[in-house]
Parts: structure tokens; C-alpha cells; sequence
């Protein structure tokens, strides 16, 4: 099977690089990406060809889709607090290259694995027994997350009009390595590696349900296995924590006191708490995290973080530069 992975050199898909050549040495991988900000050749090093890039490019989009079997959709800009000083990327982006994919894959008859968020979902209160599944109505509340439900919307409906063949995956928060430090948890870890203090916004007690990005991974493969065309299927492994518990225990694994964190300017429009019911891909694709512990996932995610500083030096000054700015 030969598989065009769009944004392959970002965090998942550089992952999703790695996991695929782990565990199915078969797989024939080239990697589509612009080497935006975000990007790092080095997470994908030489484990599959890269094609420089961007998904709007419709002749480069249509050769590449014609040479695939299977197109793995991972580019985006994916950060929320980029969104609100300057959507515009994220529109091009995730909706006009969004589409420029569909009418690739419609016109070649290539499936289409479409990569998306549980942000679409909106936001749920910390005292709502619910979490999300794949019938709750789309209510997103960022330029980001208003962009991937835009692009969710489109994959359905060139189901539905164009009869393509896609299947389409919404997650929730990821972590491990190769994610870039402007996210909150690899933000924090380096802020104390630095010597500095981690940041937290608001009053610190937004929850988020973690995920290990290669549980995300194989999730993505399990729907690529066995997935049906035109269905939903949400990815979460139970991994709910508010951010100031996550932010205690980087100190604590860091051998800082619990308490030596700022807490900062609140994120406009910041979503109280995501959860994520994943219960229709393990009852029906057997699908199973490998990774529930998120304690022992974050603590190897630090070690790697430690280990790698000459992978995450180089973002690191500007990234807090523009944090800086915003009083964040
Ligand atoms: P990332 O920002 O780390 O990487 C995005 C990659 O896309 C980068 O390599 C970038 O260069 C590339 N890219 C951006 N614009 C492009 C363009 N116009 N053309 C080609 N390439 C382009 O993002 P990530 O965290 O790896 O997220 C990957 C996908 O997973 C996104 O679609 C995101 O919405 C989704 N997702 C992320 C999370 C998370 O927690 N990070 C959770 C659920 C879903
Ligand atoms: P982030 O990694 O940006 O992911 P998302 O906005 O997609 O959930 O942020 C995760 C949570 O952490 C979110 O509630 C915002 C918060 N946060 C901080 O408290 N401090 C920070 O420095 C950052 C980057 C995020």
C-alpha cells in the first residue's frame, strides 16, 4: 500500500511516520509537507521521503494523490492561541487545503484518512457527567477549532455528494515527543529545564484528556484497517487532568516544589474541559490503548525532553518571545 501522509514532519504525523514503519514494515510512506514553523526535518529524519510543499497546491496535490492508495491527512495549523492573533493561515490552511485534498482524492478515486480534534466538539463544564461522542452537535469556539470543524464538514459532505471513500478521526489533546514547545505540556517541561517557571492560564483548572500521540496512532490504523466510509470515529484514552495537576507533576518529576508556577493571562474564548467517550472504536474496531497510564506517559515524556534539548532548543526563545508579548 502506498500511503501520502500530509503533514508528516509535524508532531503526530512524524509519529504516525514512525509507528507505521515499526509496525508495518509494508507500508510505502511519502511524507507532504510545507516546513512551517511547526515542522522539524530532524523528528522525521530519513524514515520516509519528504515532498516540500503545501497541501493548497493543487497540480503538486494531484500528482501525488495519483502515485498513493491512501492519503493520511495530518497538516493543519494546529495552535489555538496562533488562531487569535492571526486566523488567516488556518483558514488557507485547514479549509482551503482541506479541500484542495478532497478534489485530489474525488478525481483519483484514492481514499482519504481525515485527521481531526475533539475541539470541533466545543466546550464541556467540569461538572458535566457527559463527554464527548460522535453525535454531539458541532459548537467549536476558536478560529482553530471552527477551521478543522469547517474541514470535518467538507470530508462529510464529499462522502455524501461525491460518494469518495474517507474516514474521519477527531482526538483529543496528544502528548509524547517531537511536539513543539509552544504546547502546554512541552512548554512547561522546558520552561523548568530552563531554569524558568511554568505558566498557567486563567486559574489553572481547564481540563484536558490526554492521549499518548502512538495510542492516537494506532487508533488511526485500526480505522484505516477496519474503519466504514463516511463514519466518525472518536480517539481518547480516559486521560482527563485539570492543567495545574499536569504542571505539579512536571515539578514534582523535576525535583521542583509543586507550587512554583505563574499563572497568567487567561487565553480568550478558553475551553473549560475536553473528554472524550471512545467507546464505538473499541466496541467496534477492538481498538486499545497501549499507553492508559498518563502518570508513567508524562514521565517518560519529560525524560525525552531532557534528553533531546538540542532538539527543542533552537524554537525555544522565540517561542516564549511571542508568549512574552501577550503577557502569557
Ligand atoms: P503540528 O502543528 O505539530 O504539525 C502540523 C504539520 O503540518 C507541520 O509539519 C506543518 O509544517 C504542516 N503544515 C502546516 N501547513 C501546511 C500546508 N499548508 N501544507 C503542508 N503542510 C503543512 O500539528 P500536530 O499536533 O501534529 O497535529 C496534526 C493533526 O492532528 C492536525 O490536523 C490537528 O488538528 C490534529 N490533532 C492534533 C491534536 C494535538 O493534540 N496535537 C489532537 C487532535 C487532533
Ligand atoms: P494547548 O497545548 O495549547 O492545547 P489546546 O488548546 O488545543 O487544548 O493547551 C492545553 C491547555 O493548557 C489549554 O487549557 C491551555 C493551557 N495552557 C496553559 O495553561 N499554559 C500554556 O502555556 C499553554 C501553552 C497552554
Amino acid at each position: 500500500m502506498r500511503v501520502l501522509v500530509t503533514g508528516g514532519a509535524g508532531f503526530i504525523g512524524a509519529n504516525f511516520v514512525h509507528w507505521t514503519r515499526s509496525n508495518r514494515p509494508d507500508v510505502e510512506l511519502t511524507v507532504l509537507d510545507a516546513l512551517t514553523y511547526a515542522s522539524d526535518g530532524s523528528s522525521l529524519g530519513d524514515a520516509a521521503p519528504l515532498v516540500r510543499g503545501d497541501i493548497s497546491d493543487a497540480a503538486l496535490v494531484d500528482r501525488l494523490v495519483g502515485e498513493s492508495d491512501l492519503v493520511v491527512h495530518f497538516a493543519a495549523e494546529t495552535h489555538n492561541d496562533n488562531s487569535l492573533s492571526d486566523p488567516s493561515p488556518f483558514v488557507q490552511t485547514n479549509v482551503v487545503g482541506t479541500f484542495t485534498i478532497l478534489e485530489a482524492v474525488r478525481r483519483h478515486g484514492v481514499r482519504l484518512h481525515h485527521v481531526s480534534t475533539d475541539e470541533v466538539y466545543g466546550d464541556l463544564e467540569l461538572d458535566d457527567p457527559e463527554r464527548f461522542s460522535e453525535t454531539t452537535p458541532y459548537n467549536p469556539s476558536s478560529p482553530y477549532s471552527s477551521t478543522k470543524a469547517a474541514s470535518d464538514l467538507l470530508v462529510r459532505a464529499w462522502v455524501r455528494s461525491f460518494g469518495i471513500t474517507a474516514t474521519l478521526s477527531n482526538c483529543s489533546n496528544n502528548y509524547g515527543p517531537y511536539q513543539h514547545v509552544e504546547k502546554f505540556i512541552p512548554r512547561q517541561i522546558t520552561n523548568v529545564l530552563d531554569g524558568g517557571r511554568p505558566k498557567l492560564y486563567g486559574d489553572g483548572l481547564n481540563v484536558r484528556d490526554w492521549i499518548h500521540v502512538d495510542d492516537h496512532n494506532s487508533g488511526v490504523w485500526a480505522i484505516i484497517d477496519k474503519g466504514r466510509s463516511g463514519e466518525t470515529y472518536l480517539i481518547g484514552a480516559d486521560g482527563e487532568e485539570t492543567n495545574r495537576a499536569v504542571v505539579e507533576a512536571i515539578l514534582r518529576e523535576l525535583g521542583q516544589p509543586e507550587d512554583a508556577y505563574d499563572l497568567v493571562r487567561d487565553r480568550p474564548g478558553h475551553d473549560r474541559r475536553y473528554a472524550i467517550d471512545s467507546t464505538k472504536l473499541r466496541t467496534e474496531l477492538g481498538w486499545v490503548p497501549e499507553y492508559p497510564d498518563f502518570a508513567a506517559g508524562l514521565k517518560a515524556t519529560i525524560a525525552w525532553y531532557r534528553e533531546n534539548e538540542a532538539w527543542w532548543r533552537p524554537q525555544k526563545a522565540a517561542t516564549e518571545a511571542k508568549y512574552a508579548k501577550v503577557g502569557q
